[in-house]
């Protein structure tokens, strides 16, 4: 390396940003055993605890258990108290991690890493890796990562900013929920219109399998059906609404699937597609939800898309003037932001 001057107060400011991250990718596993093992869950609303009263709370060792609450209490995730030695998980972390499910987050980033070399091998080759060709803790870890905004957003906000959707649904409607994974999104809908008939594809068997058994145990099977299909062949025709949940840009070809969308829209039906949050350029974007996308985007989406026919490889931050620009290539004319989250925007697109 040539010799260059060095700003020390830079150095030491790039350092600390350096260690956090080292210290973060650390603490994901930390959560996932925190959550797997029911600490979290047993520590919310007890107050201060013993890393010997939470091991036998939870039926596990101490000496584990005190180690992995040291480093909850150096991230914050918990605090400590050394009077007492005791750790209390506070009630926002307790919201943030059981009832927003955060290390649903934690499972997709860990899933993805896991996938490194292969993605690094299709840097080399600019060939694609295809969504099932992921580790497992990708597909749960993406249907915990989004359930909770879909949760919050989508029978509240999302589909009333839709043109005339919710009265068509409360009376009964057909709605086609495209690249649905596990079905997460599909159910929730599902659950709020009762006399609505609900259609989730995705072309990744293993998901639509999970997601029928989501569905018998929702309750919802009677109205819900998931059957295998790509976005650009999925059948029937007459939808009053389609849905695309944060997967058009993993899609190889967009505009095809988005002109499979046309034909497939009753007259006055809707196509609700929400997307990551994105401003159009790049510059905009280098914030934490830039971050987060656009690593998400490396590991998982663009190869995704790249694996696909045409491989158009728009990407997680793609921007809402890309998006629009897929959308008219297909022929639709009617194009509306509707709504927007910290993490979603949403757009309605009517023929
Ligand atoms: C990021 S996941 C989102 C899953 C789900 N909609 C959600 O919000 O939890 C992307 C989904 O798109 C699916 N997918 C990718 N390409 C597809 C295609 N061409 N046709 C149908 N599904 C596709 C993947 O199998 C995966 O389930």
């Amino acid at each position: 390396m040539p010799q260059m001057r060095l700003d020390e107060a830079k150095l030491n400011d790039f350092l600390g940003r350096a260690i956090q991250d080292v210290a973060a990718t650390f603490h994901a596993g930390l959560v996932l055993i925190g959550d797997r093992l029911g600490l979290y869950r047993a520590m919310a609303g007890a107050g201060g605890l013993t890393p010997a009263e939470l091991a036998k709370r939870t039926g596990t060792h101490h000496r584990y258990v005190r180690e992995w609450l040291s480093a909850q209490a150096a991230g914050g995730y918990v605090t400590y108290d050394p009077a007492t030695g005791r750790f209390t998980l506070p009630p926002e972390q307790a919201f943030l991690l059981l009832d927003a499910d955060l290390p649903g987050a934690f499972m997709l980033g860990v899933g993805s890493v896991a996938d490194e070399s292969k993605i690094a091998e299709a840097f080399r080759t600019g060939g694609g890796v295809g969504w099932h060709e992921h580790d497992s803790g990708v597909f749960e870890g993406c249907e915990r990562f989004f359930r909770p905004a879909y949760a919050m957003h989508l029978i509240s906000e999302w589909i009333p900013s839709l043109d005339g959707v919710q009265a068509r649904l409360e009376a009964g409607g057909r709605v086609a929920d495209v690249g649905c994974g596990h079905g997460a999104s599909t159910i929730i809908m599902a659950q709020a219109f009762p006399r609505s008939r609900f259609l989730g594809f995705d072309y990744h068997a293993e998901s639509i399998e999970w997601a029928r058994r989501a569905a018998e145990k929702a309750g919802v099977a009677d109205r819900v059906s998931f059957e295998i299909a790509p976005a650009s062949e999925f059948p029937g025709t007459d939808y009053d609404l389609v849905t695309f949940f944060d997967c058009l840009h993993d899609m190889g070809d967009p505009v095809g699937a988005a002109r499979h969308v046309r034909q497939a829209l009753a007259p006055r039906g809707s196509w609700m597609l929400v997307e990551p949050m994105a401003k159009d350029r790049l510059e905009e974007n280098l914030n934490p939800i830039g971050r987060l996308y656009y690593g998400a985007s490396t590991l998982l989406c663009t190869p995704a898309s790249l694996s696909q026919e045409v491989g158009l490889a728009l990407g997680a931050q793609a921007g809402e003037t890309n998006l629009r620009n897929v959308l008219t290539d297909a022929g639709f004319r009617n194009i509306r932001r509707v709504a927007e989250t910290p993490a979603n925007m949403v757009l309605e697109a009517r023929i």
